[in-house]
């Protein structure tokens, strides 16, 4: 084995070895290990480069790529689609869902979700998003003036948006405000992310004595009894209800088949597999953009001329009247809050980082890409090289006009990947994300606190901030 390791090691020639991971590193001011290991990733790329090499631990080798042509050459392959050993650290919630899986069950799996997302569906979520943004505005008129962390109202309002757009169950979360569910995915991700850099802990034999893995496996099963009883619900709810508003009194069809309807009447996959893609949709559907959308106000609370830009255009296209639904044509006049979510997405990229495992030998550009190395394709980094977004810590919505977009590289930009893996619910996202964004705008100045906030940025599978993300709202009258 070990001559089959050093013989790794020779092949791959680019970039120097450096060690990321080491339990010991952690972060003097949140004591949070993930936090260490992303910024330690940033002083790599600083050092070493775009694109360099890395020992994980003994037997696992990683490049960590931040280039966009070696990333244009492995996401758009068909070949290279296989994930790497460390998205196997979700299987024991998210068994084979999409996310994880690879080869035939993969291309089985997003064959029969694709239309799950096609604009025809996506066109009847606006109403979800309308209604359960309502919500959200009552609730946040509650706290104006107070200094608060808007990520804790928007994921409550993200689970509903999910539930009932894509499930159509309503998980009254923001009515309840209940955070359990919220709060074993976090539980999940701390440790997810723990593991992730540990050499031992990335094994169930050693993981299994340590202190967090009895209330682990508690996290594991809440959350797929709480799937199985939406999944219950809805064929509870489907059985009652047979004819569910699926024609209008002239015969045509009016609501068509959202995601968990299209797993219920597929007949090709198993209970398991069904639960599977209800727990990864779940995930990948309400914390990504609740990521997004509070991120995206932290940021904006900074930029008042932006939000004022936002405004105006709010007005001109949708009205005055802020009752008024936004809908998906409505989106589509709006370019302004186009550019301004990309420019959100560019700075915090809600999954900062995917990886692939190679199956086979690659030679690229004169560097040899070894069979069962990782890539590491840090998409947070990226969107913050000087090389490919001058000022890169500025937020400017004007990156993305037409005539800036046509001067970059097309995969400096990667938010949702790129290529056949790329996220399957990247349209539902931007759809909610926008809507949510501008309702919240049309309601509100937002505003920075005082003294100014500073977040400090987590890699918990999903971009986060360790110290929350605070600002202030004032009632537009
Ligand atoms: C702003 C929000 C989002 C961002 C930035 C985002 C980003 C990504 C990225 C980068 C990937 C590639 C992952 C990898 O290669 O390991 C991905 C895959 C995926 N995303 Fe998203 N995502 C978002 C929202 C969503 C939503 C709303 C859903 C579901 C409703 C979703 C479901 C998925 C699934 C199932 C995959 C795996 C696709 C496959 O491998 O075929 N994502 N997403």
């Amino acid at each position: 084995m070990w001559r089959g390791i050093t013989s790794l090691y020779k092949q791959c020639s680019n970039g120097p070895d450096a060690i990321v991971s080491n339990q010991s590193t952690r972060d003097s001011h949140t004591e949070r290990f993930d936090s260490a290991v992303f910024n330690n990733c940033q002083r790599l790329f600083d050092s070493y480069g775009s694109v360099f090499r890395i020992w994980q631990d003994p037997l696992h080798l990683s490049v960590f790529v931040a280039d966009p042509d070696i990333v244009e050459y492995f996401l758009s392959s068909n070949t290279h689609i296989k994930k790497s050993e460390g998205y196997d650290l979700f299987q024991p919630w998210l068994g084979q869902g999409l996310i994880n899986n690879a080869g035939d069950i993969w291309r089985k799996h997003r064959k029969i979700l694709t239309p799950a997302f096609h604009m025809k569906i996506l066109e009847q979520f606006s109403e979800s998003f309308h209604k359960f943004g309502q919500l959200l505005i009552e609730k946040l008129k509650k706290q104006e003036n107070k200094d608060i962390d808007i990520y804790k109202f928007i994921i409550l309002y993200a689970m509903d948006a999910i539930c009932d757009s894509s499930m159509r169950i309503d998980a009254n979360a923001q009515i309840t405000g209940d955070m359990t569910y919220i709060n074993a995915v976090k539980r999940f991700l701390d440790i997810y992310e723990m593991r992730f850099f540990s050499f031992f802990n990335r094994y169930e034999l050693f993981f299994r004595f340590s202190s967090e893995y009895k209330q682990y496996k508690r996290d594991i099963s809440f959350l797929q009894t709480f799937t199985k009883k939406i999944i219950e619900q809805r064929k509870q709810e489907r059985c009652s209800n047979q004819t569910e508003e699926e024609f209008d009194e002239f015969g045509r069809r009016k609501r068509r088949k959202v995601f968990l309807d299209i797993l219920l009447d597929s007949d090709s996959m198993s209970d398991t597999e069904i639960r599977e893609e209800v727990d990864t949709f779940l995930f990948g559907g309400h914390d990504t953009v609740a990521s997004t959308i509070s991120f995206g106000l932290y940021e904006l609370a900074k930029h008042p001329k932006i939000q004022t830009k936002i405004l105006e255009e709010i007005e001109s296209v949708v009205g005055v009247d802020k009752t008024e639904a936004i809908t998906i044509q409505h989106l589509s006049e709006m370019d302004y809050l186009d550019r301004v979510v990309k420019e959100i997405l560019r700075l915090y990229p809600a999954a900062p980082l995917i990886e692939r495992e190679l199956e086979e030998d690659v030679f690229l550009n004169g560097s040899k890409y070894p069979k069962g190395a990782t890539i590491s394709f840090h998409i947070f980094i990226q969107h913050r090289r000087k090389e490919l977004f001058p000022e890169p810590e500025l937020f400017d919505p004007d990156r993305f006009l037409p005539e800036n977009i046509a001067t970059r590289h097309k995969f400096a930009y990667i938010p949702f990947s790129a290529g056949p893996r790329n996220c399957i619910g990247q349209k539902y996202a931007l759809i909610n994300c926008k809507t949510t964004i501008a309702n919240v705008i049309r309601h509100f100045l937002v505003l920075p606190v005082v003294p100014q906030h500073e977040v400090i940025l987590l890699n918990d599978a999903v971009l986060k901030s360790a110290n929350g993300l605070l600002l202030k709202l004032a009632c537009r009258h």
